[in-house]
């Protein structure tokens, strides 16, 4: 009997890298990981790519697969040039920066499509393969835009739902992709499409009206042979886990630790993948600027940057690496002193005990994307920290802002803003600190991850009903 409930991502909540001593699997870094790592069970089968070409454990296929079948995955095995032109390709070098309206990053290449296609095709066979026909198959993100197409025709009976885990551009971004109407059509495979914002639905129906000429009721796209619902579900975090996060014995370890490497120092805490969207080096020079127009703060603050390491292969991934590794040394170079460095910069990525630690010592988290589908860095953080210590400046191009509104909301792309709003974190009273981060901390209790995902699968059950009184 195949499987009931089938969870398919690009990204398996475990990677593998192969070393010298083997295979090691660890876990995924990115919000979508994160957030879907805390709702699994084992009720759910994960389709996914383990994050290794298949010709690096060639020969260790059984080992592999059953590790990973261990941890409830079941892996797609792409080719080093099936993640050239899928991967590095259209997801990383077309999708990625179009959706974040990075244009002229965007490359156009049919065999980027076409490799895109295959592998979307790949995917939604090995579903098929392993599901039963009735099965619920939840598909995420952009990687996957066309799985829904394709699994409508290989399991009709399915129930499938698709969510989109970064910003949906507006349609004038959006028409300019030669592919738009493909990529449309297989996302109205599934029964129930969700977005993070209202923002993302309202430029996605707009697509869905201008390109294909479907209109809506409420969020109800009628085809000529279905409905499909389209709907809002704010993605969030595993609220108790971060919010009792000091509780734990590693954590307090890490804690203290840190007191003991920062001292008396104010910590301003900034953590991303390092990814072109994140807007690091806007960050960096305006933390420069701040020094240099606050002298009174040199040696009472440090900033510790945590990059983690993220698509190596793609340029402009390469270029931002130089360019942050540069900017760093250029401020510490200029203001630090023997006592004193301005950044400690963390180029690797940090397991929880580490990440947790951070979040509830900083007294400033600095969250600046240019552009971010949700930014989950921004809701961990406001769970973590005591009440009366943390001040999140956020920024307004982040889905996050549209639930934060008491964080300190910038516009990314204003030095001036920045600037300023550091200055005002570090010297905000701790009454206000505390009337901000309470109502958002409540907030973020009562939507936590479990509540989006059970959100989720009963509008997928809801869109079924109406579904039926439609035809
Ligand atoms: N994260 C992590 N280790 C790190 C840095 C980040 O596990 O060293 C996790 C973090 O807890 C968060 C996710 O990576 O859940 C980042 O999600 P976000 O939505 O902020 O950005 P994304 O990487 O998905 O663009
Ligand atoms: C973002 C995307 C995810 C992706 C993650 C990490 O969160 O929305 O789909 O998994 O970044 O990126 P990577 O390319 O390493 O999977």
């Amino acid at each position: 009997m195949g499987a009931k409930f089938v969870l398919v991502a690009n990204r398996l909540p475990v990677s593998v890298t192969r070393t010298e001593e083997g295979f090691l699997f660890k876990p995924s870094v990115g919000g979508l990981a994160t957030a879907l790592s805390s709702i699994s069970t084992e009720k759910i089968l994960w389709v996914g790519w383990p994050g290794l070409p298949a010709e690096d454990f060639a020969g260790h296929e059984k080992k592999v697969f059953s590790e990973l079948e261990s941890l409830g995955c079941y892996p797609v095995c792409l080719s080093r040039e099936e993640i050239e032109v899928f991967y590095h390709g259209f997801a990383n070098r077309t999708l990625w920066p179009l959706c974040h309206y990075f244009l002229q990053y965007t490359i156009f290449e049919a065999a980027y499509w076409e490799g895109y296609r295959e592998v979307n095709r790949k995917y939604a066979e090995t579903v098929a393969e392993l599901a039963d026909e009735e099965a619920t198959v939840w598909v995420h993100d952009y990687q996957l835009f066309l799985v829904p197409g394709f699994l409508r025709r290989l399991l009709p009976r399915a129930r499938i739902g698709f969510f989109l885990h970064i910003p949906f551009p507006s349609y004038e971004v959006f028409r300019v992709l030669p592919w738009r109407r493909e990529i449309l059509e297989g996302l109205l495979g599934a029964d129930l499409v969700g977005f993070h914002t209202y923002e993302y639905t309202r430029h996605f129906l707009s697509s869905l009206r201008r390109l294909l000429g479907y209109e809506h009721q409420l969020g109800l796209v009628t085809t000529e042979t279905r409905a499909v619902k389209v709907e809002v579900f704010p993605i969030s975090i595993d609220y108790q886990k971060f919010a009792r996060a000091a509780e734990d014995s590693e954590v307090q370890a890490r804690i203290e630790a840190l007191r003991r490497e920062v001292g008396e120092r104010r910590l301003i805490l900034s953590v991303d993948r390092l990814d072109y969207t994140k807007g690091i080096p806007q960050r960096l020079w305006a933390y420069e600027a701040f020094l240099e127009r606050y002298p009174e703060w040199r040696e009472q603050v440090v900033l510790v940057l945590v990059g983690v390491p993220s698509r190596t292969e793609v340029e402009h991934y390469q270029e931002l690496k130089s360019e942050v590794d540069e900017l760093i040394g250029r401020i510490n170079g200029r203001f630090g002193t023997l006592g004193w460095t301005p950044v400690h910069y963390l180029y690797r990525s940090l397991d929880f005990p580490e990440l947790a630690a951070l979040y509830w010592l900083a007294e400033v988290a600095l969250v600046t994307p240019l552009r971010d589908g949700m930014n989950l860095i921004a809701k961990e953080y406001v769970a973590t920290v005591p009440e009366d210590r943390g001040v999140l400046i956020l920024s307004e191009m982040a889905g996050a802002a549209a639930e934060l509104s008491e964080a300190m909301l910038v516009n990314p792309f204003s030095q001036e803003d920045l600037v300023r709003a550091l200055h005002e974190a570090l010297s905000l009273p701790r009454d206000e600190k505390i009337e901000r981060n309470r109502r958002m901390k409540e907030r973020l209790r009562r939507y936590d991850v479990h509540r989006w995902a059970r959100e989720f699968l009963s509008a997928l059950e809801e869109t079924r009903k109406l579904q039926e009184s439609f035809v």
